[in-house]
């Protein structure tokens, strides 16, 4: 396909900010502590830093390159690198991967309108009001995330919400959000970063998330980092290849994926900063809390922060839930990019139909997720309910196991020619660190996330 017959994203920074719109979103602010929590602190921490630098960045420049080398989304783009092998397996896994995250991610998604809402009609407030213990917010994530209607309904609304920006075309829906938004969700960011190191949790917080005690590092910790690392970067399922097939080619491959790899972690970073001292403040949590974690902890931190100050309190917490929805939309609309592009491109549906057919699907597999919580409670696989079995064999199997064959792939499959025409736009940037680059792929990331693998599957048990 030629480039011309795609859309494309208009300035450089528009792809950077699109980029890391598609990677900061729940995945940092929500599950990155909840990870944190219940994976020991510190030492995750580390692991999860080094997974970024060793494996995040080199393999999201691997599918940059892949995807703006074959203008195509993720599955067609291994058909056309690589014809008539197996790799385009590896694009459609991913594509699945892409519909079975969206499915349960649209349902947290959900969570942080119904909260934009509470905000809005001053309910926090009045909650603290009744009871200064902070008690109250987790009576309330309990009671919301269990009722079978409204959780539904938000879920609904938000899928509708990302199906109407995939319709509009990428340009306009995706990168024009992404411009204004992502900056000021950073500033709020930092604000509340001061707030809540004033709290007189604030010093435990930090060493827990600070201190490493490495005798808590096991296989299921480095693993639960790894998959974050991919989840929080959008990696191991093609989402940025797909992105990259709409990069112009005079971007820089390497810098931009350095840009969204550091932005991407210094947003959650921020949120440990801003969660774990308010965690250790509040009498009724604790960090291994799971999913409910952010959900309690917030509404804590307004009150903590400018409980004294109302009107501060209210605009303050109204302004960080849209945020936090827009920062869920911008990562919605990557995933939705990545089924509705193969859909449409591969059997030459309309872009509008393909949508469709994904909202729908995400939307009986998300209610499924969504009742997990409540009145489905007691159907579980592997003693998970449906909700975290979607987590699970994503962000924990697919996820690393796709990052990994995509290494593989960029690193042994690939015409070393290509790989170095697209990182130096054809000799016209410099790459240094090729070399590196290149080991990393052949290398470390297969043998390291192999290794991962079987010691998480207790092979090693064996021995
Ligand atoms: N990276 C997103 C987040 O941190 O919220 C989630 C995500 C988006 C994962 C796109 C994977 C993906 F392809």
């Amino acid at each position: 396909m030629k480039t011309g017959e795609r859309a494309n994203f208009g300035s450089k920074i528009g792809i950077v900010l699109a980029s890391a719109g598609s990677a900061v979103g729940l995945g940092n602010i929500w599950r990155f502590p909840c990870e944190t929590g219940e994976n020991g602190g510190a030492a995750f921490l580390l692991v999860y830093l080094l997974c970024v630098l060793v494996l995040g960045v080199p393999i999201m420049i691997a599918e940059f390159l892949i995807g703006r080398h074959s203008h195509a989304n993720t599955a067609s783009a291994y058909k056309i690198l690589s014809p008539g092998t197996p790799w385009r397996w590896v694009g459609r896994m991913g594509v699945l991967a892409g519909f079975l995250i969206l499915s349960y991610y649209a349902v947290v998604a959900g969570w942080t309108l119904d909260y934009t809402v509470q905000a809005v009609a001053n309910r926090f407030n009045v909650m603290a009001a009744s009871d200064p213990t902070g008690q109250v917010f987790t009576e309330y994530f309990a009671r919301f995330v269990a009722d079978p209607w409204w959780p539904v309904v938000y879920l609904a609304l938000f899928l509708l919400m990302t199906h109407l920006v995939i319709v509009k075309g990428v340009e306009k829906g995706i990168e024009r959000s992404s411009k204004i938004l992502m900056p000021v969700l950073f500033l709020i960011l930092v604000v509340l970063v001061f707030c809540s190191l004033s709290m007189p949790g604030a010093a435990a917080g930090m060493e827990f998330l600070l201190k490493p005690d490495f005798s808590k590092v096991d296989s299921r910790v480095v693993l639960s980092a790894m998959g974050q690392a991919f989840f929080s970067m959008s990696l191991g399922m093609g989402c940025l290849c797909t992105y990259a097939s709409y990069f112009r080619s005079d971007a820089n491959l390497a810098k931009t994926a350095l840009s969204v790899g550091l932005i991407d972690t210094c947003v959650a970073v921020m949120a440990g900063l801003i969660i774990f001292p308010t965690v250790f403040s509040v009498a009724s949590l604790t960090p291994e809390a799971g999913p409910s974690l952010v959900f309690i902890a917030l509404p804590n931190i307004f009150q903590a922060a400018f409980g004294g100050v109302p009107v501060l309190a209210y605009l303050f917490s109204v302004m960080f839930y849209v945020l936090l929805v827009v920062a869920s939309l911008t990562s919605t609309i990557s995933l939705h990019e990545v089924v509705t592009a193969y859909l449409s491109e591969t059997y030459h549906l309309s872009r509008a139909k393909a949508a469709r057919l994904v909202t729908a699907g995400c939307l009986v597999l998300g209610c499924l997720c969504s009742l997990s919580m409540g009145v489905f409670k007691e159907y579980t696989v592997f003693g998970m309910n449906f909700f975290d079995l979607f987590d699970y064999v994503t962000a924990k199997l697919m996820l690393p196991l796709g990052g990994m064959l995509i290494a593989f792939f960029a690193g042994w499959v690939l015409d070393r020619r290509i790989v170095w025409g697209e990182v130096t736009n054809e000799g016209s940037i410099r790459f240094r660190g090729f070399q590196l680059f290149i080991f990393i792929l052949k290398f470390v990331a297969p043998v390291g996330i192999g290794l991962v693998f079987l010691n998480e599957l207790g092979l090693f048990r064996w021995l």
